[in-house]
Formats: structure tokens, C-alpha cells, sequence
């Protein structure tokens, strides 16, 4: 079968490399990838959010099997395009995608579900906002933009200070544009952060292995907020009980208030929550593989992808064996350009790509890369996600960071202590 993914992040060379694994898959393409992508399947010069071409190229290629990685395209309803087209889908609808695409509608759905969720009101008007601040005592609160803003349009406000000048930012200075014309203010939960993902589709459940995400850029979660500095899996802060808590409490009511608002979900639904005193809480649901979550779960997934992904698309999840694991840990350190997630330069030179590659257990995942002059150069902020396997998640942090002083280029860093939280 031909497959074609959708992005051009490290989330999506994770896809194409393991489909490229599958014995029931022909092709890969990309569209539009990036040089990891272009190495391990075939790239298409198509945006991520170009409907009408990405539906002209799935028919001229007999596209069989569809994976949209990141949000923007699924919110905008590329599923629902492609879906309408003929080709089977991995990725939820556009009316589905809402619950990534607006944290207020996340937040409908929550209560209507009963899913424990930190408290939270919202706001359109900035004066309402103000005003609900200034009533309030001094203490840590967090303001979300309504919007999609690349896991950026998160500020963590310790004092009501920096909360004015948070919905001031989102709201008349307008940061992320129209993602911030509606804020969500919330309490500020404490605890340990794990990302939970599970393949939907129908009324079936199947959670994937547990991971951590590293969002802050700097060593011991400092710094401001990013797409993601690093990831490993399995959390071990997640046991089994913990797990069948977190399936019977949010995964099991969220499948089912999505099905009864007649907006089924189809795809990966991803919980990113608090382990908090008081149990998990929902921070925020993605509809979409995690970035770098992905990179560390599915180098541990040994069950064919491909056929997961249309098991789920064409709805026959239900009968498919039990997924199998490697049991062996696995870590993700994101390379980044100097200055993410504030502005950076393009266009640097990276060396060490093919030292790095012959280094056993260890895969480099391409993000912000691209081909310029048969060079490899930078083009993003995130731009590498360094993986390992490894006996212990101490041995996989050696060898990802072993690999890591492999590459180099003009200003690459990244976090040092990624899986530190594990041991
Ligand atoms: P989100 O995009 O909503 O997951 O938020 C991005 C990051 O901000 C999360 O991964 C957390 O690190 C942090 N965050 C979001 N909401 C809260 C909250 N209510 N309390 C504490 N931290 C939060
Ligand atoms: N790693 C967080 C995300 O994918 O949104």
C-alpha cells in the first residue's frame, strides 16, 4: 500500500521511518517533509495546509492510507477532505479537532464529561478579564490563548503582575494574533507531567506507552514554554493503577462525550496531564501524536504501524491483536537553534549527521531540516530529536547525548537533564 504522511516535523520522521519498516507498505511520501524524511521516504513539495493539492496528489498516487501529523491541517479539516475523497484517514475530523483547536471547547467538554481538569473561567472581553484579576487574592495562576499557537500561548503567572501582563499580551498586544482574542485563565496545578496517547476510533481505546515532555527550554524547567526539548518513555510515575484511573477517569468519558456531541474521534487523542495530590488533571488535550513524544514511543513500538493506522482509519480497531513493545527504555534530546523558541537564523550547516547515524540503538529524527546545495542545514528552531534505546533509561541518556556530541552546527544546543525526572 501507498501511505502518505502529512508534516514536516520530527513527529512525522518518526511516522515515515517505522511505515518504511511496515512489509505491507510500497511508498512513503512526505508533504512536505524535511532532509530526515526525504532520506527514509519520497518528499512532496505540497504545504501541510494545502487541501486541494494534497487531495489531487493522494488520487494521482492511489494514496491508500492518509496520516495527518501536526494540528494545523486537522483543524482546518484535511481529514475531512481526504476522508470524503475516498482515502482512508488517520487524524480526527475538523469537528473533532476542536478539542485542540480551542482549550474552551476542551473545556466544555471536560465539564460535560466530568473529566478533572484545573479550574478555569473564560474570557473575550479584556476588561472582564482584568476585572476577574483584580477580585482575586495574589496567587499563581496560568493564562491560555483559546487558539492553536505551536505549544507556545501557555504563560505561567506567579504574581498578578505577571498575569496583567499576560492577557495584555494575548489579548491587545496580540502575541499569537487571533489565538489569543479569547484567554483561559486557570489555577496552576504542581506535580509531575506525563503525556498519554492513545489510538481511537470507534468506541476502541488503545492507549500507547506512557512518555514525559520537557516543554521549558532550559535544564530544570526553567525558561520559557516550547513545542517540546525532549521526551522519554515509559513515565514511570504512571503504574498500571494509575493508568486504568487515568483510562476509566479521562480517556473513556472523553471518547464517549465526543461521540454523543456527534463529533466522533478518530486518531490520536492525547492527554497531556498533572499527577497531582488530588490524582491526574487534564492540562490540555492534542488530537495528534506528541513532538516529541512520538520520537521515543514509536522507536519502542514493535507492532506493524501501518496496519494500527488503518486498522484505526477504517474503523476495525476493535479486532486487532495487542500491541507489542520493546520494554527497553527510550529518550529524545531535541538539538535546537540559538535563540528558539524566541527568533533564530536558518540556513546553518549540520555536521556529524552520518557519525551520529552509525551509533548503535540510536536514530536521528530530522524537524526544522532541509536539502540546500546537497548539504544538510537548519530550518527551524527545533531541529534534530537525538533518539535512544537503551537497558535503563540511564544507558539510553548516555547514548542519545553520545550522539548528540556527534552533530554540531553554528549556535545548535540543547537540554542537558532530558529523563533526569525518570530516576
Ligand atoms: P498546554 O499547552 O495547555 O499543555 O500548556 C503547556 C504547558 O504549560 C503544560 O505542559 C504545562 O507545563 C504548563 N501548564 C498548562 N496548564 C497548567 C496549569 N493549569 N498548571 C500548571 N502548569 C500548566
Ligand atoms: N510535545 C507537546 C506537543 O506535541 O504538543
Amino acid at each position: 500500500m501507498k501511505v502518505l504522511v502529512i508534516g514536516q516535523g520530527g513527529r512525522e520522521h518518526a511516522l515515515v521511518s517505522k511505515l518504511a519498516e511496515s512489509k505491507s507498505v510500497s511508498q512513503v511520501f512526505c508533504a512536505p517533509g524535511n532532509a530526515g524524511t526525504q532520506i527514509d521516504a519520497t518528499n512532496v513539495a505540497i504545504d501541510v495546509s494545502d487541501i486541494p493539492r494534497m487531495l489531487a496528489f493522494a488520487k494521482e498516487e492511489s494514496i491508500q492510507l492518509a496520516i495527518v501529523g501536526p494540528e494545523v491541517p486537522l483543524v482546518a479539516g484535511m481529514a475531512d477532505a481526504l476522508r470524503e475523497a475516498g482515502v482512508a484517514v488517520f487524524g480526527p475530523s475538523k469537528a473533532a479537532a476542536e478539542l485542540e483547536g480551542s482549550k474552551s471547547f476542551a473545556k466544555q467538554m471536560m465539564w460535560k464529561a466530568n473529566v478533572p481538569t484545573a479550574k478555569s473561567e473564560t474570557f473575550s472581553n479584556f476588561e472582564a478579564a482584568e476585572g476577574f484579576l483584580e477580585e482575586r487574592e495574589e496567587q499563581p495562576l496560568v493564562i491560555k490563548a483559546d487558539g492553536l499557537a505551536a505549544g507556545k500561548g501557555v504563560l505561567i503567572c506567579d504574581t498578578k503582575q505577571e498575569a496583567r501582563d499576560a492577557i495584555q499580551s494575548l489579548m491587545r498586544t496580540k502575541e499569537f494574533g487571533d489565538a489569543g482574542e479569547t484567554v483561559i485563565i486557570e489555577e496552576k496545578l504542581i506535580g509531575q507531567e506525563v503525556s498519554i496517547l492513545a489510538i481511537v476510533s470507534g468506541d476502541t481505546i488503545i492507549p500507547l506507552e506512557t512518555s514525559q515532555d520537557h516543554k521549558a527550554a532550559y535544564d530544570g524547567d526553567l525558561g520559557p514554554n516550547t513545542g517540546g526539548m525532549g521526551a522519554y518513555s515509559p513515565a514511570p510515575l504512571v503504574t498500571e493503577e494509575l493508568m486504568d484511573e487515568i483510562i476509566e477517569k479521562i480517556l473513556v468519558p472523553m471518547v464517549n462525550v465526543m461521540k454523543t456531541e456527534e463529533r466522533p474521534f478518530n486518531g490520536v487523542l492525547y492527554a497531556g496531564l498533572m499527577i497531582t495530590n488530588q490524582g491526574p488533571k487534564v492540562l490540555e488535550f492534542n488530537v495528534r501524536f506528541g513532538d516529541p513524544e512520538a520520537q521515543p514511543v514509536l522507536m519502542r513500538l514493535k507492532t506493524d504501524l501501518a496496519q494500527l493506522l488503518l486498522a484505526a482509519a477504517e474503523e476495525r480497531l476493535g479486532s486487532i491483536e495487542p500491541l507489542e513493545w520493546d520494554e527497553r527504555p527510550a529518550i529524545c534530546v531535541v538539538m535546537a537553534s540559538e535563540g528558539y523558541p524566541g527568533d533564530y537564523e536558518k540556513g546553518k550547516v549540520i555536521r556529524g549527521l552520518n557519525e551520529a547515524a552509525k551509533l548503535e540503538d540510536t536514530k536521528v529524527f530530522h524537524a526544522g531540516t532541509t536539502i540546500r546545495d546537497d548539504e544538510i542545514v537548519t530550518d527551524g528552531g527545533r531541529v534534530l530529536g537525538v533518539t535512544a534505546i537503551g537497558e535503563t533509561i540511564g544507558q539510553a541518556k548516555l547514548k542519545a547525548y553520545q550522539a548528540v556530541k556527534c552533530i554540531r552546527w553554528d549556535g545548535a544546543w540543547c537540554r542537558k537533564d532530558i529523563s533526569d525526572k525518570a530516576r
